[in-house]
């Protein structure tokens, strides 16, 4: 099988830089075409120099990184420092990027090359808000179509919320964005809260990380150390979960995943409930299906599979 072409659009965050190591480790499966930053977890110059931070950690300096949109369509900017620490990626001591940021806007990359590549085979991977993506097929409407497939994390069913009662941060952040997405027609496959938190890196899985005794595994090491101490005094789990990289690994092994064909709306208007991803996963409506909604994951099935690749770095 032929690598699937990617695009990663990222806010790192600890997760999204695993998420993206786990892509660069796999050759065979993805073929990266470039990176994308977005504001999100932290504002857009931090999230463009973690990118690249990411993929010197990786050793792929050749992988093309662009900034792309500073704030959301039409609010301001919401962080998660208190998640993920003042530079984003807090845990780890890594040096400052050399590789440049590209000079094109993350969005015109996006649109090229949904426009140079064959229909149906380039695959979008947002590990944030939806910014890019949604001001992208606003731009150019005429890429909807080509897109192969939307592959993203945000949103919750059974899980609700976790920056409110009612929703997940990559929805709230911008939820016009993630709006025009889910209604755009494209194939969409969503990584929940629902399955992301059975993706917890336990104190053998994080011990396993840091024995392969790279730079890469010791970084993740100290990134999920930093990372988990947010969510055990929430929730009371068991490790850090690794959202975002529930979306490469499906991309490697969509065997380990499983969900339902169902139909996801965006809450725009309610400032109780603003962002919230009503998800009819029981089938109660007869709204049409938009998106491929994964409920559960193989735990150690997925670890088995990032400790081996990251291994490869
Ligand atoms: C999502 O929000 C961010 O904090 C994480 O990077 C992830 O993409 C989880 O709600
Ligand atoms: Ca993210």
């Amino acid at each position: 099988m032929t690598a699937r072409k990617i695009i990663i659009d990222t806010d790192p965050g600890q997760d999204d830089a695993v998420a993206i190591l786990l892509a660069l480790a796999s050759p065979e499966d993805v073929e990266v075409l470039g990176i994308t930053a977005v504001a999100g977890n932290v504002p857009l110059e931090l999230t463009a120099k973690n990118t690249r931070i990411v993929c010197e950690l990786a050793g792929k300096v050749d992988v093309p990184v662009y900034a792309g949109c500073d704030r959301p369509l039409g609010r301001d900017l919401v962080t998660a420092e208190h998640v993920h620490g003042k530079t984003g990626l807090d845990g780890p001591n890594l040096p400052d990027p050399t590789m440049p940021l590209q000079d094109q806007h993350g969005v015109d990359f996006i649109i090229d090359m949904l426009r140079s590549n064959e229909p149906g085979t380039v695959t979008l991977c947002p590990l944030g808000p939806l910014t890019n993506i949604a001001t992208a097929f606003q731009k150019a409407p005429d890429i909807v179509e080509r897109v192969q497939e939307v592959v993203l994390m945000g949103g919750a069913y059974f899980e609700v919320g976790n920056i409110t009662p009612a929703a997940e941060f990559n929805i709230y952040v911008d939820p016009e964005a993630a709006d025009i997405v889910f209604k755009s027609g494209v194939s969409i496959v969503v990584m929940p809260l629902d399955v992301t938190h059975k993706a917890l890196v336990t104190k053998p899985r994080n011990d396993a990380f840091r024995a392969l005794g790279t730079p890469a595994g010791i970084a993740v090491a100290e990134m999920t150390d930093f990372f988990e101490r947010y969510d055990k005094e929430k929730y009371g789990s068991a490790g850090a979960p690794l959202h975002d990289p529930c979306v490469t690994a499906y991309l490697i092994r969509p065997d380990l995943f499983s969900g339902r064909h169902i139909n996801v709306e965006i809450e725009t208007s309610s400032e109780l409930t603003m962002g919230m991803t009503v998800a009819d996963w029981w089938g109660v409506t007869d709204r049409p299906t938009n998106a491929l909604f994964i409920g559960d994951l193989n735990a150690d099935g997925f670890f088995d599979l990032l400790t081996e690749r990251l291994a490869r770095l």
